[in-house]
């Protein structure tokens, strides 16, 4: 594999010069940093990353720490979070808290051993460990919010009201919720957002929580055999959503004829099961770009502690709704 000194020698210029014409230094003429350029191009030179960090005190490397990954939702949120790093020649760390603080800490210990340059991080609870606080490297959160941190989010509440007005276009007045957890904003948004919409013309027949890995509790799948007059189901996310499907075909009743169904995220599998599902699309590529781009501009020193970059949400209207 071609060295730095090779490049230096195909030029004809020292170590030194071909390391400021590659990371941009402004010390370096524009026709050297071409010739530079285009010698590392044709030796296929690429920069040691440790060697590099052993100079420079920078890895390249980030980490990227979300709570589940049997969620779809995160592997798809990771996709673009990779996507994006690569192309700013950033390696991505990637870990699964398994919702819980015990594995959130483990990770985040792990990645401040390997030195990573900083943090994109979905919290799994209230509380901000340790790790985060002596890493002593940017944090950016994704997702859910804490105070003092920048973040990059959906507008949960938007998601609620959305279907609120869409439930009422298709003519259904009692609902049943099946929400996420209170421990996590995006379902207390969510959940907020549609019973807060119109609650003069919508009647909430029925509340259950649950986690948003789409496990029913007991009182769920009571819920769902007795809806009590609900025409429409409401779930937090969409594996909450396609668990209610599978638990409601399992006990023969119908969607949509017996009752309709609503979830929230798009996740690929919404469009796989059927009938397939209306939900509410968050916009995945948009959430994990500025992410990254929020932790590049703090890692080239530019101040961004609490700035939050709220994105808009949209209906994705599918067949597990019927009109009434
Ligand atoms: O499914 C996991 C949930 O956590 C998603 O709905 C996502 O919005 C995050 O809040």
């Amino acid at each position: 594999m071609a060295t730095i000194k090779d490049v230096a020698a195909k030029v004809g210029v020292s170590v030194a010069t071909v390391s400021n014409a590659l990371n941009g230094k402004p010390n370096v003429g524009t026709a050297v940093r071409r010739k530079v350029l285009r010698a590392a191009k044709a030796l296929g030179y690429r920069p040691h990353r440790a060697a590099q960090a052993m100079r420079t005190g920078r890895t390249r490397a980030i980490g990227l720490v979300l709570p589940d990954l049997t969620n779809p939702f995160f592997p798809q949120l990771a996709q673009t979070v990779e996507n994006k790093a690569r192309k700013l020649g950033l390696l991505v760390c990637l870990i699964d808290s398994q919702d819980s603080a015990a594995g959130e800490a483990d990770g985040l210990t792990l990645l401040a051993q390997h030195g990573v340059d900083g943090i994109i991080w979905c919290p799994v609870g209230p509380r901000i460990p340790r790790p985060i606080h002596t890493l002593g490297r940017p944090v950016v959160l994704i997702d859910r919010p804490r105070p003092g941190f920048a973040v990059v989010h959906s507008n949960n509440l938007m998601g609620g009201q959305l279907l609120a007005r869409y439930a009422l276009r298709q003519g259904h007045r009692r609902v049943g919720l099946l929400s996420g957890p209170r421990s996590v904003e995006s379902a207390q948004q969510r959940r907020n957002g549609f019973v807060s919409a119109h609650p003069e013309r919508i009647e909430i027949a029925w509340e259950v929580r649950m986690g948003f890995d789409g496990i029913l509790p007991p009182e769920a799948c009571a819920a769902l055999l007795d809806r009590r007059g609900a025409t429409l189901l409401v779930a937090g996310n969409d594996l909450i959503a396609i668990n209610a499907l599978r638990f409601l075909t399992q006990h023969d009743v119908q969607v949509p004829d017996d009752v309709s169904i609503v979830g929230f995220d798009d996740i690929s599998w919404a469009r796989i099961v059927s009938p397939r599902l209306t939900t509410i699309a968050q916009p995945l590529v948009a959430i994990g770009t500025r992410a990254v781009e929020l932790l590049e501009e703090r890692l080239s020193g530019a101040a961004i502690a609490s700035r939050a970059t709220v994105f808009d949400v949209t209906l994705v209207e599918r067949e597990s709704v019927k009109s009434i």
